[in-house]
């Protein structure tokens, strides 16, 4: 669309003012604002505004008919040990014919972190403060080298990170990974509006535009022509995990099996609830199809009741947002097929903007509609759709706030007693505290062992063992 298309089209939405300070602006400014205005789906943002925007009074979660959904359980809690082996063993078949491709959404704020630059960059191991991407990058490096089929890693990036994401990468080599197998995209926008719907200014000649949220990604991976070139290269599982929780398995063969065993088009993790206010979705099924209620839509009373059979909470089973998901599901989500839609969520925030003189105005209170949308929404839309249980101390902590609860500190930790754990479990006597912390600071590559049975057979092959009593690091060349 030209400059006087684009222009009387947004006029005609009602969404002029986009172009208030159009008169003043110079040739590069205009360029810029006629650049982010053809990102905008004006029809898009009409159905956003009548459906969230204007209709007066607060929207209700429909909790009708909801029980919680059913999950695999560990062997430890009751699971068939034998069903489990063999998901291991029909998952690490779908590996070692490079069928797995791993997915990481990276394109978030991290406002509640804030730190400045992508969260991916940001350093997390204990020992050798290993960025969250390097740690990725050997978790997927060896399950290629375990199973002979190197892979192609997919990485989400925002407009505002993507450039800082790439760099990073770029000066360190890819860690060491196929260059080619790396693909960086970039998520899509949507702009905020004000209450009365319409689309707001962050400055004379900026739209004051954000993510559209963790389930853009299918647009995005669909936009890049993700879809095909996975295709080509016989790739049709998804291992998609966030860019925050350093203990996520990116590669988890038992996973991928139990999705594949059960035909499942997406698959989930589930942790047991930690208390009951934890703030985890909950996974939960309604008129037969699988849901995630948010911690913030389920009533207290509910995430509070016990289950008198077992004498556990009843929504007890809570989302790490870590998903297999079949790639052709994936693009049906995207396309729209099937009449699959991922629905948008509103979120009332302050969004800085200019006032009528282009001066710039921070508001106190929220002034503003964003709109995001959300990967978990797709379960209602997936076939035979899974959930499957792992143990958190191996799978979660993720790096949300500066302090306190799921803070780079709680990361660290979880690290280090995980690590912990697989040298005791080999016979090395670590002092711990309660809490299993170790005194010493131990680290272990992902290339030296990305999960319990990895590390037990790099270190059986250890000879001699290394001392320990100083702390220690593992790598492939220890
Ligand atoms: P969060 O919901 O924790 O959001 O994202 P955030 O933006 O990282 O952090 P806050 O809320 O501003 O503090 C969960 C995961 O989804 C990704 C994030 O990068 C993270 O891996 N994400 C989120 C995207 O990729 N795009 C988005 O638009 C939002």
């Amino acid at each position: 669309m030209n400059e006087l298309n684009l222009q009387t089209a947004f006029r005609a939405a009602g969404q002029g003012n986009v172009f208030s300070f159009w008169d003043v602006l110079t040739a590069d400014e205009r360029r810029s604002l006629l650049a982010q205005a053809a990102e905008i789906d004006l029809a898009e943002i009409d159905r956003l505004n009548r459906t969230l925007v204007l209709p007066s009074g607060s929207s209700t979660v429909d909790l009708t008919e909801l029980a919680p959904a059913p999950y695999e359980k560990l062997p430890e809690h009751g699971g068939d040990a034998g069903d489990w082996r063999r998901a291991q063993g029909v998952g690490e078949e779908a590996l070692r014919h490079g069928r797995v491709a791993a997915f990481t959404v990276a394109g978030g704020q991290g406002t509640r972190l804030g730190y400045d630059g992508p969260k991916g960059t940001f350093q997390v191991t204990p020992v050798k403060q290993k960025s969250l991407f390097q740690v990725f990058a050997e978790k997927i490096a060896a399950a290629g080298r375990r199973y002979g089929r190197p892979l192609h890693w997919f990485i989400m990036t925002s407009q505002s990170n993507h450039a800082a994401t790439e760099a990073f990468f770029a000066e360190r080599q890819h860690f060491g990974l196929d260059r080619s197998r790396i693909h960086f995209l970039r998520q899509g926008r949507l702009p905020a509006v004000d209450f009365t719907g319409r689309i707001m200014l962050a400055g004379k000649a900026d739209i004051a535009l954000s993510p559209d949220g963790h389930g853009g990604s299918f647009r995005a991976l669909h936009r890049h022509g993700a879809f095909d070139l996975m295709q080509s290269e016989g790739i049709d599982l998804i291992s998609y995990f966030q860019v925050d929780n350093p203990l996520a398995r990116s590669i988890d063969p038992a996973f991928l099996g139990w999705h594949l065993l059960r035909n499942s088009e997406m698959s989930s993790k589930m942790v047991p609830k930690a208390y009951p206010e934890e703030r985890l979705g909950h996974f939960c099924v309604q008129r037969g199809r699988l849901v995630i209620v948010e911690y913030s839509d389920l009533p207290l009373a509910l995430q509070r009741e016990i289950d008198p059979a077992t004498s556990q909470l009843r929504y007890l089973a809570g989302s790490i947002a870590i998903h297999v998901i079949d790639r052709e599901f994936a693009r049906r989500m995207a396309t729209g097929g099937e009449g699959a839609a991922l629905p948008f969520h509103r979120a009332d925030k302050k969004v800085s903007t200019v006032d009528t003189a282009g001066r710039l105005v921070q508001p106190e209170k929220a002034n503003g509609v964003k709109f995001e949308m959300f990967i978990f929404d797709a379960l209602p839309f997936a076939r035979n759709p899974i959930v499957i249980e792992t143990r958190r101390a191996d799978e979660f902590s993720p790096v949300k706030n500066a302090e306190g609860v799921d803070s780079p500190r709680t990361a660290r930790e979880d690290q280090l007693r995980q690590f912990a754990r697989w040298l005791a479990g080999q016979g090395v006597p670590i002092d711990t505290d309660a809490t299993g912390l170790p005194r010493l600071s131990v680290e272990v590559s992902p290339l030296f062992g990305f999960d319990e049975d990895t590390f037990a057979e790099s270190w059986k092959r250890l000879s001699p063992k290394p001392s320990v009593t100083d702390g220690i690091y593992l790598s492939p060349s220890s």
